[in-house]
């Protein structure tokens, strides 16, 4: 039995019969990418048991040769000042590295962070009114996150249309665009290692200002820590407003239950999140010794993806996992992935999602899908799983 197409735009536009194949026969298998193989792992329970495993690494520098001669990651290899933070480390850094951030994720600092999340969609909704139809991605989406990730990091508003061009590119791109990835790479390596010096000399009441107050960090970890920050926290947050909107307006009955009983949507984000999360595939990850999951051994360097989204609807872990069914019980899902590397940003990302669609579904009851679905364009992101844009109509039609 030959495994389903995995890239392409009918893919993109439906992954889950192609994961719900490979659930079935092929749950640990090996999937050609340009340049090399990897291991993709679909089902609930492998894909937990590799995400909590003490010997799968996730230093790059433990890849196969193949692996890191198919450049698949993000070209960084030559590059410490971006890639030395903690997503690609291990004990005993990843631990030190990991507290720096969390402890600047103080109590004090959410609550300003969300203050600031309901003035910025405030801005962004007004900026709608009087228009029939806008697109959710490009007009809501996009400009909420970069707003405040770059709040949280302290980037000046002259940069951040630039930031976020970069990042955009970084995030979205096919992995085979390699140029497009490195010259907006290039470009972030220069700024961040400017902003980070401007923080030395100019001090502020910021994420980043804090860690260069830190004697425990190195230079390279600085920079690296705020690309991977800026990255992690901007597209990951896009997907979550644009990918959960079109599940909800897909769903008539969902849609009116949360505007009848708005204390439902903490339950509506979440199953938003199983149901058509943000990251397709959890980041690489490479065994340290052979490692058996699902009845296959994994060795040294072999590159290792764990499908969130196929793992999201596994009918073993979530019942009719098809189903858009908001107040599930049971098995947690792994969009924020799970164990030492679950998401440092899930409450954050939690708090955009509530307050952008909680202000948007009050300010518009008749907001519905002004095309469709079929006609939407997926970024081509084999770590991503977002869209290009989401027309809606924001109010009923005069007549
Ligand atoms: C809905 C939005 C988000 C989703 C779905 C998401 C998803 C994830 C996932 C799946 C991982 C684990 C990756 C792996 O194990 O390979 C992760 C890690 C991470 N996320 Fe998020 N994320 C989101 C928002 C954010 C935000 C807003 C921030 C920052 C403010 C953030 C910062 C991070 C960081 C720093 C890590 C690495 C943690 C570590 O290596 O210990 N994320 N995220």
């Amino acid at each position: 039995m030959a495994i389903p197409p995995m890239f392409g735009p009918a893919f993109d536009a439906d992954p889950y019969p192609a994961y719900d194949w490979l659930r079935r026969n092929a749950p640990v298998t090996r999937v050609p990418l340009p340049g090399c193989e990897a291991w993709l792992i679909t089902r609930y329970e492998d894909a937990v048991t590799a995400l909590t495993h003490p010997a799968l690494a996730k230093d790059p520098a433990l890849g196969s040769p193949e692996w890191r001669a198919a450049s698949l990651g993000l070209p960084l290899d030559h590059r410490p000042s971006l890639a030395r933070h903690m997503i690609n480390a291990d004990q005993p850094d990843h631990p030190r590295l990991r507290r720096l951030v969390s402890a600047a994720f103080t109590p004090r600092r959410i609550a300003g962070l969300r203050e600031r999340t309901q003035q910025v969609t405030d801005a962004l909704l007004a900026a709608m009114a009087g228009k029939d139809e806008v697109d959710l991605v490009g007009d809501l989406a996009y400009p909420l996150p970069i707003a405040i990730i770059c709040d949280l990091l302290g980037v000046p508003e002259a940069d951040r249309a630039a930031f976020h061009h970069h990042a955009s590119v970084i995030d979205s791109a096919a992995a085979a665009e390699v140029e497009a990835i490195s010259a907006a790479t290039d470009a972030l390596e220069a700024f961040l290692a400017d902003l980070v010096a401007r923080k030395r000399t100019h001090p502020g009441d910021d994420l980043l200002t804090e860690l260069v107050r830190r004697p425990d960090i190195t230079p390279d970890e600085l920079t690296s820590t705020a690309f991977l920050l800026l990255i992690a926290g901007h597209e990951t947050t896009v997907a979550l407003i644009g990918n959960g909107m079109l599940a909800l307006l897909r769903h008539p009955e969902q849609l009116a239950a949360v505007r009848a009983e708005p204390d439902l949507l903490p339950d509506v984000i979440d199953e938003m999140l199983r149901y058509d999360g943000p990251v397709r595939n959890a980041t690489w990850r490479f065994p340290t010794e052979p490692v058996v999951i699902g009845g296959q051994e994994l060795l040294p360097g072999e590159p290792i993806l764990v499908s969130l989204l196929a793992a999201n609807r596994d009918p073993a872990a979530f019942p009719d996992p098809d189903a858009f069914t908001p107040g599930r019980v049971g098995e947690p899902h792994l969009a924020f992935g799970r164990g030492p590397h679950y998401c440092i940003g899930a409450a954050l990302a939690k708090i955009e999602g509530e307050v952008a669609i909680g202000s948007l579904l009050r300010r518009y009851p008749d907001l519905a899908l002004a095309t469709d679905p079929a006609e939407l364009s997926w970024w081509p992101s084999a770590i991503m799983r977002g869209l290009f844009s989401l027309p809606v109509r924001l109010n009923r039609p005069k007549g």
